[in-house]
């Protein structure tokens, strides 16, 4: 869910406020039109501590605490959950472009009607009994991961008049550890709010924000069944996945 805050007077002047050391974010902390940010991004500029025990060796996820059902978000209720079924695979792959196996990836979205099955969403829209819209799975060892959920609608937002999410879910990759954990958003093509999402547009780098837009893939299609879509998700370099909160 993205946050919706009213933070007025606040100066334009914060939006880098990064130490040399400390390469500029893109998106920015600060963008104005996404205007949570103004009361969450930093107010002096950021220092790298050094890594702790905690961070670099906790957590670690075995494979027996993710279960293979735990990446059917469509599974596991009573009954099937309304909406478009889609398969959502992709790999996580590394600055260099190598796979990266034995990762965390976490999903969570909205349900077919743009409602979250959260306390906080007041959007007016049905909750579906049979979707609770979280799912998760490791990477196996050519990085790849695969998800079948609910194609999640669009919803309102108080961010400005007449504010509309693009349809999205939210991704986590945790990393090995605290320090690598990587949280965007995953978008599907041609989605005609895309142009209007400041969450969206606050990425400069307009190539970074292509590839947050998922790509209809015939062959992650299934015949019959439901359509797929493809979203890779780079952990550095270049080429590296956006983060998107
Ligand atoms: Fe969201």
């Amino acid at each position: 869910m993205a946050g919706a805050t009213m933070a007025g007077g606040q100066s334009s002047m914060r939006a880098e406020m990064t130490s040399l050391d400390v390469p500029a974010p893109d998106p920015a902390y600060y963008c104005p039109a996404y205007r949570s940010t103004a009361l969450r991004s930093p107010k002096n500029p950021l220092r790298i501590l050094p890594a702790g025990l905690t961070e670099r060796r906790a957590p670690v996820f075995g494979p027996s605490r993710v279960r293979p059902e735990d990446a059917d978000l469509t599974a596991g209720l009573a009954g099937e959950p309304l909406g478009e079924r889609v398969v959502v695979a992709g790999e996580v792959l590394d600055a260099a472009g190598r796979p990266v196996r034995n990762q965390l990836v976490e999903i969570w979205q909205a349900n077919a009607s743009g409602r979250y099955n959260h306390s906080m969403d007041k959007h007016p829209a049905p909750l579906d009994p049979n979707f609770a819209g979280a799912g998760r799975c490791l990477t196996d060892d050519l990085g790849r991961y695969r998800f079948i959920t609910i194609k999640p609608g669009p919803y309102p937002w108080q961010n400005h008049h007449n504010a509309w999410r693009p349809a999205h879910i939210h991704f986590s990759v945790f990393g090995t550890n605290f320090t690598e954990r990587l949280v965007t958003q995953m978008y599907f093509p041609g989605d005609p709010l895309l142009p209007l999402d400041p969450i969206y547009q606050s990425i400069r780098d307009k190539n970074a924000a292509l590839a947050l837009v998922s790509r209809f893939d015939l062959g992650t299609t299934v015949e019959g069944w439901a359509l797929g879509y493809r979203f890779d998700i780079v952990l550095g370099g270049p080429t590296v996945t956006p983060v998107e909160l």
